[in-house]
């Protein structure tokens, strides 16, 4: 494995499975009572959060206290960086504290690459902008393994604002390193100029694509991020993307419905759906620890796992 976790394009097959496969591991322990590994006493881990997150910044939280590593949370809101300190100089001070791994979630695409080259720790994206998801991707993979088994030949269709999903490419990227096949279903405006590149398909026509579907993953419409319109009104949105009760009756009985969250119920998808036993969204939540556990534990060297679950 590479020391840092920026983009799900540097995991080769190898990595994620091992990452997966370990994460199965590490399941095991969140079902005991005392839910703590001693494997990263004594290993300090940052997160550094610029942007607004609850589940990202908990799990991450959650997982590095779960093998025990001293976990510093920084949040840019109170910080100096509302002063006008610059990443750099954040990233210095991090590093004179001697962090062995930084979090880092930034409204910036490209942010923990420029990091990584200012400390001496791993660095894992925790979403840079519209680019890259690295861990939601693992651990939506680790949530489809568990449902469906192995991902080879399995198809995924990722539904809604592609445009500025970095969980999209994410998965687009990492699901293709798995053998699955992914396609995207979005209106024009909300996918990016240079889909056609990636390594996956794309359609228009949801209703098409559905009954096809082992797994529907819905997102967010990030209006934080827009700018302009990208669609008429959001009941056209909701009419023509959103996975309502009708669309849902129409799946296949084994599909699963996923979402990274936070979710507009009502718009991309109907509470009911959300709430349904084929929606894995809390699920999602709860992987999202145990896979965060993995990619730490491995960046970070832990000693041999055999030894530590008994
Ligand atoms: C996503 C994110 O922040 O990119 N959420 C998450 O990490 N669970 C998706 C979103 O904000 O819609």
């Amino acid at each position: 494995m590479k020391r840092h976790l920026i983009s799900a394009a540097d995991l080769s097959r190898d990595d994620a499975l091992l990452i997966l496969d370990t994460a199965d591991e590490l399941a095991k322990i969140s079902e005991r009572s005392i839910k703590k590994l001693p494997t990263l006493r004594g290993r300090t881990v940052v997160n550094l959060f610029f942007e607004d997150s609850t589940r990202t910044r908990i799990s991450f939280e959650a997982a590095a206290k779960r093998l025990s590593a001293d976990v510093i949370n920084f949040s840019a809101k109170g910080s100096s960086v509302s002063k006008g300190e610059s990443l750099k100089d954040t990233a210095l001070t991090l590093e004179a504290m001697g962090a062995d791994a930084v979090v880092i979630r930034h409204g910036a695409s490209g942010a923990p690459h420029r990091l990584a080259s200012w400390v001496r720790g791993s660095v894992v994206n925790a979403g840079d902008g519209t680019h890259e998801h690295p861990t939601q991707a693992l651990l939506d993979a680790f949530t489809m393994r568990r449902r469906l088994g192995s991902l080879d030949g399995r198809r995924v269709t990722i539904v809604g604002d592609i445009l500025h999903s970095r969980v999209a490419r994410s998965n687009v990227l990492l699901l293709a390193t798995l053998g699955a096949e992914v396609t995207l279903v979005a209106p024009p405006t909300l996918l990016p100029v240079t889909v056609d590149s990636w390594p996956c398909e794309v359609s228009y026509d949801l209703d098409a694509v559905l009954p096809k579907s082992d797994v529907v993953m819905m997102l967010r419409v990030q209006r934080e991020r827009m700018n302009a319109a990208f669609f008429p009104t959001e009941r056209e949105y909701s009419r023509r993307y959103g996975l309502d009760r009708d669309r849902f009756a129409r799946l296949r009985g084994e599909t699963i419905v996923m979402h990274p969250g936070p979710m507009n119920r009502g718009m991309e998808i109907a509470a009911d759906v959300a709430d349904s036993p084929r929606s894995t969204i809390v699920e999602q939540v709860a992987n999202g620890v145990t896979t965060r556990m993995a990619v730490l534990y491995l960046l970070l060297g832990g000693a041999d796992l055999g030894g530590e679950i008994q």
